[in-house]
């Protein structure tokens, strides 16, 4: 059991020593810092010295890696073992973007050739697209492509596509709907003509209620236009797993692009669920991506602990969350087109570590997922950066930084790069009574005004963060960064003994849900429901609703 390592005592104890230190003191005597507590991979800086750890900190964090096992459990999952214990699955995402081609196992058998095959289809597919081969009934080009789904057929490719709009293809335009609220897909639809825009349903059970009923929706809007159901095969595409479903709904199977259950949603970005992106961006970038994340596991597999980014990060986490009982994380991008990577890495922090039960069906005794949350920079400053800095919790932060814009405008990125650095050193050092009384000494007021306002002028500090620093945000460097954070999920949920893979805790609510539909939309009573519920469904029914 986690608690019972010899590490995870050692490092209660340790933590007894450090926590009182203040990283000041940690900065001023090392001038190495900073070069001891980062890592560098391909043109990602990770910059790690601003954590309330020592030397020792991190060997004794590795050694808990160690005694949980987490050498195996890395090997485990690259070979395709059921690491999804309660589905009895394998979580393979690294194949589909093996760029190496190696074989790599489901059940013995290599699923390199499939992946491939998807590829190639998606290749042509794009470039039909793009180049105006595909064309819509009309014989006009596609101008729109609206990909419905929702979760990790939404979340993934919503965010890469924002993030690379310097690379978008001109002359396409791709949007994302997901939410069952009407407005979701009316506000998109509003602007687009059915002759000219592409669906794609994206769902890997196609049973996800949501998806369906705004793809059912779609298609009603497109053949008022279009008439004959025929013209649907050359606007509407599927991605999914499921064939029959597919067919069901009225895609013809040969416009599917297929994945597989060895393929957890909220990692399916890289497979035929990232056709929008490839879309967005043409597959060369969606490759490149690809090869960024690829890179990623390379180094997650080989890398000694000490020097293997994810597994620092993870290992950081931990730290925050299990000694110093940190409750959430805070993903701040300085970079306006990663505004989705919060909402993103909720999805996969979140539904993979939110869990309270072991793989061997006991409960935990310790803590496990964190919230996480965030928005960027430097919106974020002026909205929850007060509690970040003289709140009475403690946040841990990763700040997500690339030095260079792809856009010129006058000092803008100079005044965003200025920002984010300042926020960090904030955290870190704070600001001590003494530099408060110190400053309004100087700013000329009285000795009383000092009394009374400097107690509210004093910053801890103490406050840990982390910081990516990169070039201009490039698809290969995002692969990278997007696979760092899904490996990082993954050593955590090891390390806590949770399985990552799955997400039994969403099914209640869905199944609720569809009998309160049905209760919603009829007169009869109501079946078992609490007071509360009872009550707000009945309300509902009084409101004119059509
Ligand atoms: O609601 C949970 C969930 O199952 C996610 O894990 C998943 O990403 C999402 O729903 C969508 O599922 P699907 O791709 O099957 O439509």
């Amino acid at each position: 059991m986690l608690t019972q390592t010899r590490a995870w005592q050692r490092l209660q104890e340790h933590h007894r020593q450090v926590s009182g230190s203040h990283m000041r003191d940690l900065f001023d005597r090392d001038d190495r810092r900073m070069q001891r507590f980062s890592l560098q991979f391909e043109d990602l800086l990770f910059d790690f010295s601003k954590n309330r750890i020592t030397d020792q900190t991190l060997e004794l964090l590795c050694d808990l890696a160690r005694e949980c096992g987490l050498a195996d459990r890395i090997e485990g999952m690259f070979a395709g073992e059921a690491v999804n214990c309660t589905e009895g699955r394998a979580a393979l995402h690294v194949a589909l973007r093996n760029r190496s081609n190696r074989p790599m196992k489901v059940d013995g058998e290599d699923v390199m050739p499939a992946v491939n095959a998807v590829l190639t289809q998606m290749r042509s597919f794009v470039e039909g697209v793009h180049s105006g081969a595909w064309r819509g009934f009309s014989g006009e080009r596609i101008r729109d492509v609206v990909n419905i789904g929702i979760g990790g057929s939404d979340l993934g490719p919503r965010m890469i596509v924002q993030a690379l709009t310097p690379y978008h293809h001109s002359g396409l335009k791709v949007h994302f709907v997901s939410n069952i609220d009407p407005a979701d897909l009316l506000d998109t639809l509003a602007g687009l003509r059915p002759e000219t825009t592409l669906f794609l349903v994206a769902s890997k059970t196609f049973g996800t209620q949501e998806t369906l009923a705004n793809a059912h929706a779609a298609k009603d809007w497109f053949l008022r236009c279009a008439g004959d159901q025929q013209h649907v095969a050359r606007h509407f595409v599927a991605i999914s797993t499921h064939r029959q479903r597919v067919r069901d709904f009225g895609i013809d199977p040969e416009n599917m692009f297929t994945f597989w259950d060895w393929v957890g949603g909220r990692y399916s970005l890289w497979s035929a669920i990232g056709l929008s992106i490839a879309l967005a961006v043409g597959m060369q970038r969606f490759e490149e991506l690809l090869a960024g994340a690829h890179a990623v596991d390379e180094h997650f597999r080989s890398a000694p602990f000490e020097k293997n980014l994810p597994v620092v990060m993870a290992l950081l986490g931990i730290w925050y969350i299990n000694f110093f009982g940190a409750a959430s994380h805070a993903i701040v991008p300085y970079a306006q087109h990663l505004q989705r990577l919060p909402a993103y890495l909720q999805q996969a922090d979140m539904e993979s570590n939110g869990k309270t039960t072991t793989c061997e069906g006991r409960a935990v005794s310790w803590d496990t997922g964190p919230v996480v949350w965030g928005e960027p920079g430097t919106n974020g400053q002026h909205a929850f950066f007060q509690l970040l800095h003289q709140g009475s919790r403690l946040v841990p932060v990763d700040f997500l930084l690339p030095a260079c814009s792809h856009y010129a405008l006058g000092a803008h990125q100079d005044m965003l790069l200025a920002n984010c650095l300042a926020q960090a050193e904030a955290l870190m050092r704070g600001r001590t009574e003494d530099e408060v009384r110190r400053q309004l000494r100087e700013e000329g007021l009285g000795t009383a005004e000092i009394e009374r306002l400097a107690p509210h002028r004093v910053f801890p500090g103490n406050r840990p963060s982390n910081l990516f620093m990169f070039g201009k945000l490039a698809p290969r460097t995002l692969g990278s960064l997007v696979a760092l954070y899904e490996h990082k999920i993954y050593v955590q949920g090891v390390l806590w003994g949770v399985n990552s893979f799955d997400q039994w805790g969403v099914e209640l609510g869905k199944k609720l849900a569809d009998t309160i539909l049905s209760e919603l939309q009829g007169e009869g009573d109501l079946r078992e429901h609490d007071s509360s519920t009872t009550a707000l469904i009945h309300r509902v029914r009084c409101f004119p609703r059509r």
